[in-house]
């Protein structure tokens, strides 16, 4: 009061946008996406071709390098990724600190800023500051080498954070196998010598992957830019971006919708539910979000996914649930009026909960891929023209004015 209003500053108007509603803090070439329109696109192929023709991995060099890969190029790639899925014998010692029960995303958040001890070459402070640069090789190099190991022990670090809770061995990642197969090596294996994935399920849970692995500048995207944009090393921008991911609002919305169906239990209890939603007492997790104002187009490939994934392991008991629960929802007046259909996580649990994995590694499946967009996007802002500037917003200050500190004994 009194004061200069704060939100007049030498630099124009600021602008008080909750939530980032409206706010670009970035140009990029990355993903593309009409929220309107339920398009999404990366480097401009859309995701519907990809799910189709492409893998993860090669998706991943698209999303990281900007252009589908050649053969040479997806092998040496391909290589080096499996290559560093393989974890120094120390983090085995880490991984056994944890309590019997901790949650998965915990202990891979942990996990990711641990990795970061172990690279110095990464650390800019360590570095002379400045460390990567277009058209220098060495440095490119270097950046390629963090990404290669991030992506690469993504798998393994999930895989042993699965394994610990079971209190079983971990398994040393195999050759030969594609990058999903590994994953799921490591994670199942049980000392069979002629272990294979099935090959449904492997590509199916690829398929799921590659439409995780990017998604521009959602919550945890922008904590990896955000926590980067100080130049510290990618493994804890990974980490910070892990744990934005941890939050049933993002990552974690693919548990809580199990948990959801799991406490309507059947279908004649989805009326009372969407009410309870209506009198907002409930959250309808796995509907909503923030870009798309239509059906999520990543929703229909996984509804796809799952009908696949059902032949092998059998209809999972919630899927009638979930489908009164979508029909309901899509014909009511409270969600067509806001816009809300489901997002990506509506069915993805379902698939994972037929899978077999526990409920609480859901949202490292969707962790382990997404590693791929942050550092897309890592990648094209260290190189962006005009170097990195410290992401610093502002905000408008309505708190108290001046006030004069009044010692403890004439406080009332
Ligand atoms: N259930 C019930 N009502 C909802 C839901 C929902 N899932 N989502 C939004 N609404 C309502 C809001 O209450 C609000 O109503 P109002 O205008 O009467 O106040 C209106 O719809 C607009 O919603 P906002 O909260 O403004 O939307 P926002 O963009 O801020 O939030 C979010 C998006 C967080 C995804 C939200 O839709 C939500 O909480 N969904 C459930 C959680 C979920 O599925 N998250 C995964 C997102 S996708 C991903 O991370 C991969």
């Amino acid at each position: 009061p009194g004061e200069r209003e704060e939100n007049e500053t030498e630099k124009g108007l600021r602008i008080h946008a909750k939530g980032f509603l409206n706010t670009a803090v970035i140009r990029s070439e990355i993903t593309y996406i009409d929220g309107e329109a339920g398009i999404l696109r990366y480097r401009g192929y859309p995701i519907e071709q990809l799910a189709l023709h492409s893998s993860h991995l090669e998706s991943a060099y698209l999303l990281i390098y900007g252009s589908l890969p050649t053969k040479e190029q997806y092998r040496f790639f391909e290589t080096e990724v499996m290559r560093h899925s393989v974890m120094h014998a120390d983090a085995e010692g880490f991984f056994r600190s944890f309590r019997y029960d901790a949650h998965p995303m915990s202990m891979l958040t942990s996990a990711f800023a641990m990795l970061g001890s172990y690279y110095n070459e990464a650390n800019p402070s360590l570095q002379g500051q400045r460390l990567y640069t277009k058209g220098d090789k060495e440095s490119l190099a270097t950046m390629d080498r963090q990404i290669y190991r991030l992506i690469g022990k993504a798998t393994s670090l999930a895989a042993m954070a699965y394994r610990v809770r079971q209190g079983r061995d971990f398994v040393t990642p195999p050759v030969g196998l594609s990058y999903t197969g590994s994953f799921l090596f490591q994670m199942d294996h049980l000392g069979e010598e002629d272990y294979v994935p099935n090959p449904v399920l492997e590509k199916a849970l690829d398929v799921l992957f590659l439409i995780h692995a990017d998604h521009e500048l959602n919550a945890s995207c922008t904590t990896v830019l955000q926590t980067a944009s100080s130049l510290v090393d990618p493994y804890s921008a990974v980490a910070a971006g892990c744990a934005s991911l941890y939050g049933p609002l993002h990552g974690g919305a693919n548990e809580a919708v199990i948990r959801m169906l799991v406490s309507i239990g059947s279908p004649e209890n989805v009326p009372s539910f969407i009410e309870a939603v209506k009198r907002r007492e409930k959250t309808l997790s796995g509907f909503g979000h923030r870009v798309y104002k239509t059906s999520d187009p990543r929703s229909f490939i996984v509804r796809k996914t799952a009908d696949e994934v059902f032949k092998v392991t059998g209809k999972d008991a919630l899927l009638e649930t979930a489908m009164a629960l979508h029909d309901a929802a899509m014909k009511d007046e409270y969600f067509v009026k806001r816009k809300l259909a489901p997002n990506v996580d509506f069915w993805c649990g379902l698939i994972y909960r037929a899978m077999g994995f526990p409920m609480d590694f859901f949202p490292v499946l969707f962790a382990v891929p997404r590693v791929v967009g942050w550092l897309a996007h890592w990648r094209q802002m260290m190189l962006q023209e005009g170097g990195v500037k410290i992401w610093r917003p502002r905000q408008v200050y309505v708190g108290a004015g001046k006030r004069d500190y009044v010692p403890v004994e004439e406080r009332v």
